[in-house]
């Protein structure tokens, strides 16, 4: 198994290969990406063996923007028999037993691309996954009690005589099955955007720390606010929200009596005098690079400590786009000598956009 793979958002294959061959390029890791458009996935071959594997250790999982998942792969399973799929899965696993802690597995996901066409096979990955898991723990695999610990194991579909057989490390992987959290849409939100901020905040604040970085004590400025999706995930944490948005705001939040709603320009809005935000959300559709240097601003004017914003991408140079505003804004950033941090990612809620997330970190000057 020398190959890793990649989920991601159909039709941002390419922006994956890129961005892993920069990244295993930096831990000196060489090999080529193989992109087939709108597949929902991408293969990343490594030239050296033993390189997938240290790759799927060390590339950052939470440094990747456009991945949804990262595992190693064997080469694609294909004619497998009608009336046992399972030997030859078991055969490829036990070919790297000696160098892969099977024992230590914590689960298995039987799954396939985010793709109209692949999703059909779901139910079939599903039926399957009870014998294949009986199989599995008959060789002393699925043994592994830490899920923050030890390893997944992957087996992709895609058809229902072909797969790749696979593995991810637990701590560096994401934790949901086909990498997509399953949120619940909130019946009293007023927009499925909603659930971009949702995604968002639990996939860049940790749990344990919601509460005391998101309170009742705290304010919060929605720009680009209007119905209100993502004031009502600030408002539904307590905050106060300033609601910035020529357009009207759901009425079941000005009902709440914790907002206020300014239809003014989200690029000149200023809050009232000696009022400074916590947090500073961002949902205006615009030109990347302006929304980088609003937020920037914002930033270095220590008019809020964090922020949550997307930068929309209806570009060709969608990842270059993205490295030039990510790097204008640590940039600007680093000039003024402030200690951060910065993540960014294409949540699955997401469209054609990626969120980013800043945190100012306590007496923030280096
Ligand atoms: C994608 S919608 C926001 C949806 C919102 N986040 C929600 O969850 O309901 C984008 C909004 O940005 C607003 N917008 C665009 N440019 C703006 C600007 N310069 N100032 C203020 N609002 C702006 C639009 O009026 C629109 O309501």
């Amino acid at each position: 198994m020398n190959k890793l793979m990649f989920y991601c958002r159909v039709g941002f294959e390419k922006e994956v290969a890129a961005e892993v061959s920069d990244k295993a390029n930096e831990l000196g890791v060489f090999g080529f990406a193989r992109v087939e458009e709108n597949s929902g996935y991408v293969l990343y071959q490594c030239y050296q063996a033993g390189e997938a594997d240290r790759l799927a250790q060390q590339l950052s999982f939470q440094r990747l923007i456009f991945a949804r998942q990262m595992l190693v792969v064997s080469d694609l399973l294909t004619d497998l028999p009608l009336k046992d799929r399972i030997s030859p899965i078991i055969q490829t696993y036990q070919q790297v037993a000696d160098q892969v802690p099977l024992s230590q597995s914590t689960e298995l996901w039987v799954e396939t691309a985010d793709t109209n066409q692949a999703k059909a096979l779901l139910t079939f990955c599903s039926k399957f996954t009870v014998p294949l898991r009986q199989a599995c723990k008959q060789q002393g695999w699925l043994m592994g009690k830490n899920a923050m610990r030890g390893i997944t194991l992957h087996i992709f579909f895609l058809q229902t005589h072909c797969c790749y057989v696979g593995y991810s490390y637990n701590p560096n992987h994401s934790p949901y099955f086909m990498g997509i959290p399953r949120l619940k849409f909130p019946a009293q939100a007023p927009s499925r955007s909603t659930l971009k901020l949702e995604e968002a905040i639990l996939s860049f604040i940790p749990r344990q720390q919601e509460k005391q970085r998101m309170n009742e004590n705290m304010i919060g400025v929605d720009l680009g606010a209007c119905p209100g999706g993502w004031t009502y995930q600030l408002v539904k944490r307590g905050l106060f929200v300033y609601a910035v948005d020529h357009g009207k705001m759901a009425s079941s939040l000005h009902d709440t009596g914790r907002i206020e709603h300014c239809p003014e320009d989200g690029f000149k809005f200023q809050l009232p005098k000696r009022k400074k935000a916590d947090w500073l959300v961002c949902d205006m559709v615009e030109q990347p690079k302006r929304i980088a240097h609003l937020i920037s601003k914002w930033l270095l004017n220590g008019w809020c400590r964090e922020t949550i914003f997307n930068l929309k991408l209806p570009m060709k140079k969608r990842y270059q786009e993205v490295q030039q505003c990510l790097q204008f804004i640590e940039q600007q950033l680093d000039n003024h000598q402030l200690d951060y941090e910065i993540q960014a990612k294409q949540l699955y809620h997401d469209r054609e956009e990626i969120s980013v997330h800043i945190k100012l970190n306590e007496g923030s000057k280096k």
